[in-house]
């Protein structure tokens, strides 16, 4: 199926239409492909690669150049999606220049559409740079991985009446600073409702309920691929950990038992060679036949 490369501006619209905005995950270019034939909108190179794929404990340690090195794999398997580039911890924050600069890197060197970053007003002058800058700009507000300490943790955000208004100003500062999408982590339903129904540039939300404007999930936790931590907001549309441990433990039993490879996946060759072999000097299968 080939489809409309889309645009910043196209997802916007999807808003205004009431169509729902599909954003997944993807690391690699065969997930990307995946992702892509499954008809998302967006892809999102996450900086939750740090702990899907790389093993990190959480997403501070992630370099500009892991996620470069992702997002280039990503682009190439993903058609004409839109992909999304995730500025990793300290990518952003330090001045408007660096931030231009790295954001730079993902649409320059990796074929990115878009970037995302985390934070809310702290950061609307960045996402102002950034947009003046040519560059599309998702935001993420509620639970910020990259921050989670300050946070106090992996935490539903916004559950007292300050929070709650802070976040709302942080969604409506982004939209201001010109980001084209926000997404919503960990809300309350009722606040990321009334979130989305505040601005005008879509909200994509995971753990934020159904009236964001848009899902996203982690496309290893959706397919039950990652078994180390599930948050309580995935939903498992399929259970592929076990299937994949038990196809992996077959393949070694089956080498073990010298049941593999079996005749059906190996190469054999026309009975005149293996004459040719034989009275060579090698003894081969054509000698018992
Ligand atoms: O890094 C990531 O995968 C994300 C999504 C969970 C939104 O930021």
């Amino acid at each position: 199926m080939t489809r409309k490369k889309l645009t910043a501006p196209d997802i916007v619209n999807k808003k205004a239409r009431g169509e729902k905005i599909i954003m997944l995950t993807a690391y690699d270019a065969s997930f990307a492909r995946m992702v892509d034939q499954s008809g998302a909108d967006i892809i999102l190179v996450g900086d939750s690669l740090g702990m899907v794929i790389l093993g990190y404990d959480s997403t501070v340690p992630v370099t500009m150049d892991e996620m470069l090195h992702h997002a280039k794999a990503v682009r190439r398997g993903a058609g004409e999606a839109f992909v999304v580039g995730d500025m990793p911890f300290l990518s952003y924050q330090v001045s408007p220049h660096e931030a231009i600069g790295n954001a730079g890197r993902f649409m320059k060197e990796a074929g990115c559409d878009a970037v995302k970053l985390e934070g809310g007003e702290e950061v609307a002058a960045i996402v102002q740079a950034l947009v003046r800058a040519g560059i599309p700009v998702m935001g993420h507000i509620g639970l910020t991985p990259q921050t989670a300490g300050q946070l106090g943790g992996y935490k539903v955000q916004g559950r007292d009446v300050d929070s709650a208004r802070d976040l709302l100003s942080a969604a409506r500062a982004l939209e201001a600073a010109g980001a084209f999408a926000v997404v919503l982590e960990c809300l309350p339903d009722r606040l990321a409702k009334v979130i989305s129904q505040a601005i005008t540039i879509p909200t994509i939300g995971i753990g934020a309920g159904v009236d964001c404007d848009g899902q996203v999930l982690v496309t290893h936790d959706l397919l039950g691929m990652f078994e180390k931590f599930v948050p309580s907001f995935v939903k498992n549309y399929a259970q592929l950990a076990p299937q994949m441990k038990e196809a992996l433990a077959s393949f070694r039993r089956e080498v073990v038992d010298g049941v593999f490879p079996d005749p059906e996946h190996s190469f054999t060759m026309q009975l005149e060679v293996e004459k040719l072999l034989a009275a060579a000097g090698g003894g081969t299968d054509a000698d018992e036949e």
